[in-house]
């Protein structure tokens, strides 16, 4: 399979360089500048590498930097920001400090040279995304300047005899208009790549290379009806059929229905090796009296582990722990010489206290869309492959206080009532992330003739790329009014509902 080398000098985009470059079909992965060495690069037979950009001044001697003879090596090259500083540093030109006139967000850019391969369908004047204070001053030898800005007179440079380009903007951003032209210019045009990358193929050689490779081993999954492990489990299973034994905690705290919808998947319809253990009373009885959010999700944590271990084993040894670890938590980036790579294990601890001699992790190469595309492909219905984010911990941080039987009975009918009014919307206007909160406020109500004592329901809807911040959703009025109607009529136990119009930060999208 060809493949792009991203060569990652800690920039704060190096994810989005190569998802750009597997959205044109090349793939792409990443790796830090320190943990690979020119030999390796040379031996993977990479088709092109990306230079990412970085916090540091190439000028200062701590900065990441990498062997010249790269640029020597054979291979075409993109440098982008940082990594164009460095590309031309190293080459022998010179970058200096722009002092307080840098350049930072939408700016507008102008190619002097159209001939380029890389500028190859740009226009002449568009706008690009620049983040930068440094900039080139003079040129390397063999090197020249193929776009400027107001600011900047080296926006771009080549060095087309040794196929050697860099771009002082962020193509990979969106704000970038010709980003996806120029990435598709280099990957096309210049490293002569193909554009065979399909994750429907690859998630099919990862099927053969595990029938090859888990043949005859039993092989242990802690399934947990997300995403990630619901698509390892299929994959798996397409692979080794029932030597993969998935074991489902089912500890109560799931939304309504959520538990026979993973039973039903992947017992009835897959056929799986499937043990599902009815944990709910075990937890309760653990939560009784627990109020502190931590101290919760710290005790559902730890009664996991312990309820899975059991099961584990009673299985026995087994010779293979496969988890549903995926791309973005194995790559820590924006660390420059620290960047580290750190194992990510989806279910803490497990691995001290099971019985096992490897770990499987399918699909770790993947980006959480390609995970959702792999599960399409496999097979998996819709509404587990779009299922929402939802937290380890379920909806014991969704019961404000207490966890008792009754409160979570409530909570699991509330949140039914919301999320099915919202699915009403069309998929482009729901937003990324709806739930209902049990709180632990009761107020005053009128039923008919009688006064009612009952809980508050809070709905929280919020619209975000990447849950690290979030805006409160703006949902139609309509939407909220039948909710709330219904749940103050279908739920006993519930005389108000309110909305939640506060955005992350400050608040969470969790409310504990
Ligand atoms: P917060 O509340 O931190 O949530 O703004 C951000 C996103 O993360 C989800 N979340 C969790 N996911 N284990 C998870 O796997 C957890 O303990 C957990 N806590 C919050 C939350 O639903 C939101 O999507």
């Amino acid at each position: 399979m060809e493949k792009i080398l991203v060569l990652d000098f800690g920039g704060q985009y190096d994810q989005l360089i190569a998802r750009r470059v597997r959205d044109l079909h090349v793939y792409a992965e990443i790796k830090a500048y320190n943990r690979i060495t020119l030999r390796e690069i040379a031996e993977e037979g990479y088709q092109g590498i990306i230079f990412t950009g970085g916090p540091n001044s190439v000028y200062d001697p701590s900065s990441p930097h990498y062997d010249p003879a790269i640029l020597d090596a054979g291979i075409p090259v993109l440098g982008i920001c940082y990594g164009c500083q460095l590309m031309a540093f190293m080459a022998g030109g010179t970058v200096s400090d722009a002092g307080d006139s840098g350049e930072y967000g939408k700016t507008s850019v102008a190619v002097s040279d159209r001939e380029n391969v890389l500028m190859r369908n740009v226009p002449e004047s568009s706008v690009c995304w620049m983040s930068h204070k440094d900039f080139i001053s003079t040129l390397p030898d063999g090197f020249r300047c193929i776009a400027y800005t107001d600011k900047c007179p080296v926006a771009a440079m080549c060095d087309e005899e040794r196929a050697l380009f860099g771009v002082q903007f962020h193509p990979e951003v969106t704000h970038t208009e010709y980003g996806q032209r120029i990435f598709a210019n280099f990957l096309f045009g210049i490293c002569g790549c193909a554009g065979d990358y399909r994750v429907e193929n690859y998630a099919a050689s990862l099927i053969e290379k595990y029938r090859r490779e888990l043949a005859g081993k039993k092989v242990l999954l802690a399934l947990s009806g997300g995403v990630d492990s619901s698509v390892a489990a299929a994959l798996l299973h397409a692979a080794i059929g029932n030597d993969l034994i998935c074991v489902f905690v089912d500890h109560g705290l799931l939304r309504k229905g959520e538990g026979d919808m993973v039973e039903h998947t992947f017992k009835g319809r897959f056929g799986m090796n499937l043990i599902r253990v009815n944990a709910q009373d075990r937890f309760l009885k653990k939560l009784a009296g627990i109020t502190d959010p931590e101290t919760k999700r710290k005790t559902i944590g730890e009664e996991f582990i312990r309820v899975f271990e059991e099961e584990a084993k009673k299985i026995g040894h087994v010779n293979v722990l496969a988890q549903g670890t995926i791309y973005p938590d194995i790559i820590e980036s924006g660390k420059g010489d620290s960047a580290v790579i750190k194992s990510h294990h989806n279910v803490g601890g497990l691995p001290d206290v099971i019985s096992f001699d490897e770990i499987a992790e399918p699909l770790k190469e993947l980006f959480k869309d390609e995970v959702r595309m792999a599960g399409t492909a496999l097979g998996l219905p819709q509404e587990l492959v779009w299922r929402q984010p939802f937290p380890g911990p379920g909806l014991g941080v969704r019961v404000i206080g207490e966890i008792t039987e009754e409160k979570l009975a409530i909570l699991k009918e509330a949140d039914a009532v919301f999320r099915e009014e919202v699915d009403k919307l069309t998929p482009e206007k729901r937003p990324a992330q709806y739930f209902a909160v049990l709180t632990d406020t009761r107020s005053v109500g009128v039923m008919g003739d009688f006064r009612t004592y009952g809980y508050t329901v809070a709905l929280r809807a919020v619209n975000t790329d990447d849950f690290m911040s979030a805006e409160w959703s703006r949902l139609p009025y309509e939407v909220l009014e039948r909710a709330s109607s219904r749940i103050t009529n279908e739920v006993p136990g519930v005389s108000r509902v309110v909305y939640d119009i506060s955005s992350k930060p400050p608040a969470t999208v969790e409310w504990e």
